[in-house]
């Protein structure tokens, strides 16, 4: 084994719940398609983030198994556990992300992350689920309600981007498949790692700018599954009523019935236009990917059809189709696997994540240089 000889790509993915057809489309086959046919020339590490899984509030007594439960998900979406090349890890386990972390923490403006259009639209969830207009000091100390509003956006979902940084300058990556939500952190981890290096030396590999990324993995944007009921928003797996999202766990045929019932509009036309027909191209878009077809094909088959009930059927047929295999592949992962793996990984990558970090406390004086 020889870590780190190798470009790595890299992504992880939350264990904040069950994961959606959003994730598995966006990240999750992107990099296991990646560690499937290119693991000769690329080192992969797909990791569970299980610090980023309560940046907003969660039910801490499922976390654990959450995300032992992730990692089960990547073996079925058919991560080799034999291949050396690949890594699966948990980013609590390497505790260089949170010691990196705050090195760059120092360096990256508080005005920077107030400007994260995720940040903005999470906390604005937090404070419209707690019936509070926005974030406010309140005047008076007493003011139970504000004082609840303030404390329960954390600092932990403003200061996301960094750790995250941190994940990805940790190992040097240099590919991050990601979906389209997540283009501005990786834009600010190249902006924290050239700002860093410019200031105190070259200490960080600076990851490829978007565009390259997109090219590298074939794609001329980032992907963006929206909501079957709003199609407007991404398909989130934080949604609370669920009824818009498809997760990897749910009953085919419930699933099935999610599509049946998406949102649409009363063109009566098939069309690709995401603009003004959100539902029915969202629908295309993932009857592309359950098929392995591009988006041009498919919306050439179905193009100007006018019964969406008979397009839905085939996009509903799919997804249940689609789930009954995944589950069925589940259901026979080997658990004992799935943790020697992340223990090995584990052990392997500590000193891999120790020397940047030593490089970024060098830099900034905490250790000395030789
Ligand atoms: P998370 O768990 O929120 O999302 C995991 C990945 O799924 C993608 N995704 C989607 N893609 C397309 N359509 C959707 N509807 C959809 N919903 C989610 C996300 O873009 C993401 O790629 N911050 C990361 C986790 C992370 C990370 C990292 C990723 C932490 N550190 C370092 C890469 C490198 C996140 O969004 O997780």
């Amino acid at each position: 084994m020889n870590v780190m000889s190798k470009p790595v790509i890299l992504t992880g993915i939350r264990a904040n719940n069950d994961l959606t057809i959003g994730n598995y489309f966006g990240a999750i086959l992107p990099i296991i398609d990646m560690a499937k046919t290119r693991s000769d020339e690329y080192q992969v590490n797909l990791f569970i983030p299980d610090l980023h899984s309560f940046t907003t509030p969660i039910d801490h007594s499922l976390l654990y198994d959450q995300i032992l439960h992730n990692a089960r998900l990547f073996v079925a979406a058919g991560l080799p556990l034999d291949n050396p090349d690949i890594y699966l890890y948990r980013q609590s386990y390497i505790s260089a992300h949170s010691e990196l972390t705050w090195i760059l923490d120092c360096f990256t403006g508080f005005g920077e992350m107030s400007r994260m259009t995720q940040f903005k639209d999470k906390s604005q969830n937090v404070y419209d689920s707690l019936g509070a207009q926005d974030f406010e000091l309140p005047d008076d100390v007493n003011d139970v309600k504000q004082k609840k509003v303030n404390q329960t956006v954390s600092m932990g979902l403003f200061n996301y981007p960094v750790l995250m940084a941190a994940d990805i300058l940790l190992y040097e990556a240099q590919y991050i498949p990601v979906g389209e939500d997540q283009t501005q952190h990786l834009e600010f981890a190249r902006d924290i790692s050239e700002r860093f290096n410019n200031k105190l030396g070259d200490t960080f590999n600076v990851p490829e700018s978007v565009a390259v990324q997109h090219k590298f993995f074939g794609k001329d944007q980032g992907l963006r599954i929206k909501d079957l009921i709003d199609p407007t928003k991404k398909m989130s797996k934080s949604d609370d009523s669920g009824r818009g999202v498809i997760f990897l766990g749910d009953q085919p045929s419930a699933a099935a019935k999610k599509v049946i019932g998406a949102t649409t509009d009363d063109l009566a036309s098939v069309h690709f236009d995401p603009q003004n027909q959100p539902g029915i191209s969202n629908l295309l878009q993932i009857l592309s990917l359950l098929q392995g077809r591009t988006l041009e094909e498919v919306s050439a088959e179905f193009e100007g059809q006018s019964s969406y009930g008979d397009f839905k059927a085939v996009v509903a047929a799919e997804v249940e189709k689609f789930l009954t295999d995944f589950q069925q592949k589940l259901s026979t992962v080997d658990d004992n696997a799935v943790i020697a793996k992340l223990e090995q990984s584990e052990h392997d990558l500590i000193p891999v994540a120790n020397a940047t970090l030593l490089r970024a406390q060098q830099a900034v004086g905490l250790r000395q240089k030789v």
